[in-house]
């Protein structure tokens, strides 16, 4: 199975990005987890600060061999309504993971305007996020 798993801005500065909110592991220590605890998964990982980029990874999986995607869009969750188009163009299942719970948060995190594009939402786990994410997909794919 083909995951693609993007990564959007300022995540590639996690482990000293406001530990106190995002926590002490770094982006490359949860690739190594979740490779790890998935070694059936073929995952390409991917994180860029920019939007475009963002939307120009999604399309790849448009006609592509994904089975789907997992999608941390940092910030662009709550105004970016550019990766929301792109990922309703998708017709993989789709997973949008937060480290933090963003509605436990200041008021402008708690909506996401991803969400309705996506299969489903995990946040608040910290790293855990992402392995639920994982788990989901692999549900959300072989129910399709
Ligand atoms: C985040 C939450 C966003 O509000 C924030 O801008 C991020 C990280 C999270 O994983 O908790 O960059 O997506």
């Amino acid at each position: 199975m083909k995951v693609l798993v993007v990564n959007g801005p300022n995540l590639n500065l996690l482990g000293s990005r406001q530990t106190e909110i995002y926590g002490k592991k770094s982006l490359a220590d949860i690739i190594r987890s979740l490779r790890k605890a998935f070694p059936k998964v073929d995952f390409h990982f991917f994180q860029t600060n920019s939007e475009g980029e963002i939307i120009d990874q999604i399309h790849t999986a448009v006609d592509g061999d994904y089975a789907g995607i997992i999608i941390n869009p940092g910030a662009y969750s709550h105004y970016s309504y550019a990766i929301r188009d792109a990922l309703s163009a998708v017709s993989v299942p789709v997973i949008e993971v937060h480290l933090s719970n963003i509605h436990k948060r200041e008021e402008f995190r708690q909506k996401s305007v991803i969400s309705p594009a996506c299969t489903g939402v995990v946040s608040g786990f910290g790293e855990t996020s992402y392995v639920l994410a994982v788990q989901a997909l692999m549900e959300a794919v072989q129910k399709k």
